[in-house]
């Protein structure tokens, strides 16, 4: 069989700043492979053959210090070029005999202009007028390392872009992966087209042979089980799996009556009719309830919506023979989190019972085909095994649902309050063409009570909190900008339609200092 083989790649090193998937994500846009690596990691290769940059990343360690992150020297020798971004361009400073100095007072953050002081490959067609780069750091570089050249300079960051052109190694204070910065994408352009000189090979829909080969080979004529959630991954993994090894496939729904409004039903139907898939709906709604009873820690709740979901999961399972496989629809941001949690100094905000999360007891091998990939290219992925732009373009969705986005104590009758008033906002999204312009919206419901009038009675109900946010993968996120008249027509009738709920608000917070989900 003939597929595309990756053979070229540029290597990313994770020194633990929360943006490191990004510059992997511009990678990739742009057409080329790249994998992201810890500094361990990247101790332990032998044959550099196939890899045509480095991408050196940010991250909170400070070269300052007697001991700090780094990566073997020998590679700076190779000839092959690198590109050390913040924390990254301050090692090869410190590398190369250049003065780092600590800042404890200052910091540089935000929006910063940046000026041309020389020519270089990597700033072709970079600077503009008023060209601005996002910055993050508090240590600078403050005297170039030997054999490197100054080639642009911030008010406060007297070296933002150095470069050894004959060791091809450069280095940029800013972070030119995140969208702030003007130009970013040209900068990596210039990286990888002009200086790595590495071709535009990589597509998403040119692996779909090869994963679905290599599902094949793996699993032989044994079973694969899966939970289908009606998310985009676990869905995409099953479409990619059933392609493979047809009813070989055994798939489970488990209904925790925390999903959006009928929407089990409509997934269950379209995967059991369209794609004829061997597939099991368990309806678990009353056990999860009563499990909740009377719990409003949020960290409580996930973990006993996880567990008591990985339990209901492992008992139906059993009832299956041969089935030696699991899958899960683990995605590279999964790969790279779980990683730089125990490498690096990323902190836990939430415990996600996704990541790493299925049954460990079961004593079966994991299939995870979707784990050298991005969200957007699992949705490009979807659409070309024929899944249907509702499923393959959902939001995100919490593994906890709607436990999550009832704040407080969880009962049937505000499970159903809020279905409704989530339905009738993200229908509302998709009649006006909006769903596609957010990256994930829902409604949520908070404890407490107001008072309301309604015809000539006083009404005292709950508040609906309306979010919609904009984002590229979740990390970070701006709210969005509905026009009035959008705002106007959703309270009036989540007000009027939905009992139970006499007030509506829109969230305008951002993450951070917020994060997406309330809980
Ligand atoms: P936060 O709230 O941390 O959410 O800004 C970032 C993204 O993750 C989703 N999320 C979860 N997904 N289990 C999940 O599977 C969880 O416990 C969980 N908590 C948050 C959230 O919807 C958003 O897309």
């Amino acid at each position: 069989m003939q597929f595309q083989k990756i053979k070229e790649k540029i290597l990313i090193v994770d020194f633990g700043s929360q943006v490191t998937k990004l510059i992997a994500r511009r990678i990739r846009d742009l057409g080329v492979y790249s994998e992201i690596l810890t500094p361990n990691e990247i101790k332990k290769i032998k044959d550099f053959k196939r890899i045509k940059g480095i991408i050196l990343s940010g991250g909170p360690s400070t070269v300052t210090t007697q001991r700090f992150q780094t990566i073997p020297i020998k590679i700076f020798s190779k000839q092959i070029p690198i590109l050390g971004i913040c924390y990254g361009l301050q090692l090869i400073a410190k590398i190369f005999g250049g003065k780092i100095k600590p800042s404890k007072k200052r910091r540089e953050f935000g929006r910063a202009y940046i000026y041309k002081k020389k020519k270089s490959i990597l700033t072709k067609k970079f600077f503009s007028p008023n060209c601005s780069v996002w910055m993050s750091h508090q240590d600078a570089v403050v005297k170039l390392p030997k054999g490197f050249k100054l080639i642009a300079y911030t008010t406060d960051s007297k070296l933002s872009i150095i470069e050894n052109s004959k060791k091809k190694i450069y280095g940029v204070q800013f972070h030119p992966e995140v969208t702030h910065t003007d130009k970013g994408k040209q900068l990596f352009k210039n990286f990888l087209f002009s200086i790595c000189k590495i071709k535009k090979k990589w597509n998403v829909v040119s692996q779909k042979k090869r994963l679905i080969y290599e599902i094949r080979k793996t699993v032989k004529k044994d079973k694969v089980i899966c939970a289908l959630s009606g998310g985009v991954d676990s869905s995409v993994v099953a479409l990619l799996i059933n392609k493979a090894i047809k009813k070989n496939l055994i798939c489970i729904m488990v209904d925790t009556g925390l999903m959006r409004k009928d929407e089990f039903k409509t997934s269950y139907n379209v995967f059991k009719k369209k794609h004829k898939f061997n597939i099991k709906l368990i309806n678990a709604s009353h056990i999860f309830l009563k499990k909740l009873k009377n719990i409003s820690n949020p960290e409580k709740k996930r973990k006993i919506i996880g567990n008591l979901f990985i339990k209901i999961f492992e008992k139906e399972s059993k009832k299956y023979k041969n089935v030696k496989f699991l899958a899960q629809g683990t995605l590279y941001p999964d790969i790279i989190e779980s990683r730089s949690s125990s490498g690096s100094k990323t902190s836990k905000i939430k415990s996600h019972h996704n990541v790493g999360g299925l049954p460990k007891k079961m004593n079966l091998t994991l299939i995870e085909p979707l784990k050298e990939f991005f969200k957007d290219e699992v949705r490009i992925l979807g659409s070309s095994l024929g899944l249907q732009k509702n499923i393959c373009f959902k939001h995100p969705f919490p593994g906890p649902g709607l436990g999550i986005r009832i704040i407080g104590k969880i009962t049937k009758e505000k499970i159903k309050i809020l279905q409704e008033a989530d339905h009738i906002y993200i229908n509302e999204l998709v009649k006006n063409k909006l769903y596609d312009k957010i990256w994930q919206a829902y409604a949520a419901l908070l404890p407490i009570k107001t008072v309301g009038v309604m015809g000539d009675s006083r009404t005292y109900e709950f508040i609906c909190l309306l979010r919609a946010v904009k984002s590229e993968d979740g990390m970070t996120a701006d709210y969005f900008n509905f026009p009035k008249e959008f705002l106007d027509k959703i309270s009036n009738e989540i007000v009027n339609k939905v009992k139970g709920i006499n007030r509506v608000v829109y969230d305008i917070s951002s993450k951070p200092p917020s994060t997406i989900e309330l809980e």
